[in-house]
């Protein structure tokens, strides 16, 4: 695919004698259509030509207009500004055969090539519910993965569960005591969250539970066998249920290391930060001073010399750098965690650890509900997989109302797959740091900024598609310049932008950049179809031409929702 941009600047190099990457940034997009689709301002050049920048413009335009090349229009001139419009139909030629040919790889890269970039997203606790916070990271770490994926990288998925920490010492005196076993059978976690907050009850009325608690997690750490059994049950059995909800959601990792796994390669830590005399001793804890950063000493060990959240994180690093020597090492964690990273990556900094830079916390706000929208099984945490029913339930009262023909079977696979995209949608199209507002109204609108908008759009592309004889046609053969509409450029211009939003994507870490692109694709499309009959174009040549333009919406709308994890359907 031509990079107009690139091309107009080594075009300008010619008559201007500036390097072509100072033309390149000189170019602006302008904020209007009719100015053009370029415009180059000619205020640098009248600097050092000490002239009039309007007379430079034209002297400019004169020169250029006698070799202008093929994907060139017109160029005018503005005031001190040159304007430059690509012409259509060279435009429509080159990106639609782009498009067609690629199929689902068009606007990847090979950026990435060779190098590994660890995505560590989901990281939900053991023995604790999966609440709509996770369903957050883990939507968002998807998204993210698969949008650098596209660019070439290598990615580790990386899932770093919560399964270590004095609760497991908590939960295995709870257990023992008030534990039911068919209970654990029937719903595993509602069944260790009501042993854990018992605890937490009886703690009041017997304080010496929490000695034995802590005994309990001291065997674990010893590796005492019993304590060990207990929680890899406990572990287990969490992992069923995450995974239930991970396989409907169509997210996978490689790699399911949590925190217990590090906790082992603490050693290590703590002869690194002495080897560089980084520790220091307070109140019986070690830590490590952060004030030139400041920020509050990060503790490697705590007084009992029982490691922590912290000192995992860091082995984790050492672990991921042997293992993997990563290019990026990317957490997608709530915002109230960025202290924690920002002492965490400081500690690196201030060891001199060879990738300090290279980490990156992408924080995330909280999810919110419009009052009265959500009622909840369990005192007020939002579980998941009730958001996730509760949304499939409304889009097949939806569905079925809208397709009275359809089979039952096809309406509760359609509901699934429209009612999971509406709520990973919802999660994704705001930038990350916003807060998110659950109103079911809104989410489930087929007309609004939604998951079953696009969906909807892409699947009457298809059917249109599926009602003409597009597959019967000879690419080679059709006449792309024929799409020279002013309708139709500005729809071919948003395609155009496709591959650029999924690099932007990459850099900021917002879906959303990639998201906005598709959504406006989908937007110009259902104008342009409004007012264009496409299968009723009588020229056989141009209707030939608008269908492989529909093709090419439909694989670029379908691209850009799998990559944030949303599956497509033919018909809703
Ligand atoms: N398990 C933690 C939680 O649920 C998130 C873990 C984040 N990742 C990390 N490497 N600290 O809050």
């Amino acid at each position: 695919m031509i990079d107009y941009k690139q091309n107009l600047a080594e075009f300008l190099t010619k008559v201007t004698n500036l390097p072509v990457s100072n033309i390149y940034n000189l170019i602006e997009i302008p904020p209007q259509e009719n100015l053009g689709d370029y415009s180059f301002p000619c205020f640098q050049l009248a600097k050092e030509f000490k002239k009039n920048p309007a007379e430079i413009a034209k002297e400019i335009k004169e020169e250029l207009s006698d070799n202008k090349p093929d994907w060139l229009d017109e160029i005018k001139v503005a005031g001190p500004y040159l304007n430059f419009y690509l012409e259509p139909g060279f435009f429509a030629e080159n990106l639609l055969k782009e498009i067609l040919l690629k199929k689902e790889t068009f606007g990847h890269k090979e950026i990435g090539e060779g190098k590994n970039v660890i995505v560590e997203y989901s990281s939900p606790n053991i023995a604790k519910p999966f609440h709509v916070g996770h369903a957050f990271t883990t939507i968002l770490g998807q998204a993210i993965s698969n949008i650098y994926e596209a660019l070439g990288y290598n990615i580790i998925r990386m899932n770093h569960l919560g399964d270590y920490g004095t609760q497991f010492g908590k939960l295995i005196v709870a257990w023992r005591l008030w534990g039911d076993e068919t209970e654990l059978a029937k719903d595993p976690i509602t069944e260790l969250t009501r042993v854990y907050v018992k605890f937490h009850d009886e703690l009041e009325k017997e304080p010496e539970l929490e000695d034995e608690a802590r005994e309990a997690f001291r065997k674990l750490e010893a590796k005492e066998t019993a304590e060990v059994e207990l929680w890899q049950k406990f572990r287990q059995v969490s992992l069923v249920e995450f995974n239930r909800l991970y396989d409907r959601l169509g997210i996978k990792f490689d790699n399911y290391n949590g925190e217990s796994f590090y906790s082992d390669m603490i050693p290590e830590v703590v002869s690194l930060l002495e080897e560089k005399n980084l520790l220091e001793e307070s109140e019986g804890a070690q830590l490590v001073d952060l004030s030139e950063f400041n920020l509050n000493p990060c503790i490697i060990l705590k007084s009992d010399g029982t490691t922590i959240y912290a000192s995992r994180d860091l082995a984790a690093i050492l672990y991921r750098n042997q293992e993997y020597d990563y290019h990026k090492n990317i957490y997608v964690v709530g915002l109230p965690q960025t202290n924690h990273f920002q002492q965490v990556f400081a500690v690196l900094k201030k060891a001199n650890f060879s990738k300090a830079d290279q980490n990156v916390h992408v924080g995330f706000g909280t999810v919110k509900f419009k009052e009265g929208e959500f009622s909840t099984r369990k005192g007020n945490i939002i579980l998941l997989e009730d958001l996730l029913n509760q949304s499939v339930d409304k889009t097949r009262k939806i569905i079925e109302t809208n397709n009275p023909e359809m089979t039952k079977e096809i309406i509760a696979e359609t509901a699934e797959k429209v009612g999971l995209a509406a709520v990973s949608y919802t999660y994704l199209r705001n930038s990350r740091e916003k807060d998110i507002f659950f109103d079911w109204d809104e989410i489930l609108d087929f007309e609004g900024d939604t998951a079953p908008y696009l969906m909807y759009t892409y699947a009457r592309a298809r059917s249109v598609l599926q009602k003409s004889n597009f597959s019967s046609i000879d690419i080679s053969k059709i006449d792309f310049t024929l799409l020279n509409s002013e309708a139709e450029f500005s729809l071919l211009k948003e395609l155009y932008k496709y591959p650029d939003a999924i690099e932007s994507a990459a850099k900021e870490y917002e879906p959303s950049i990639l998201l906005r692109n598709i959504s406006q694709i989908a937007r110009s499309f259902n104008r342009y179809y409004h007012n264009v009959p496409i299968l009723k174009t009588d020229d056989n040549d141009l209707r030939s031409a608008r269908l492989a333009l529909l093709e090419a919406i439909c694989i670029v709308i379908q691209n850009g929702l799998k990559l944030v994890g949303i599956e497509t359907v033919e018909r809703m």
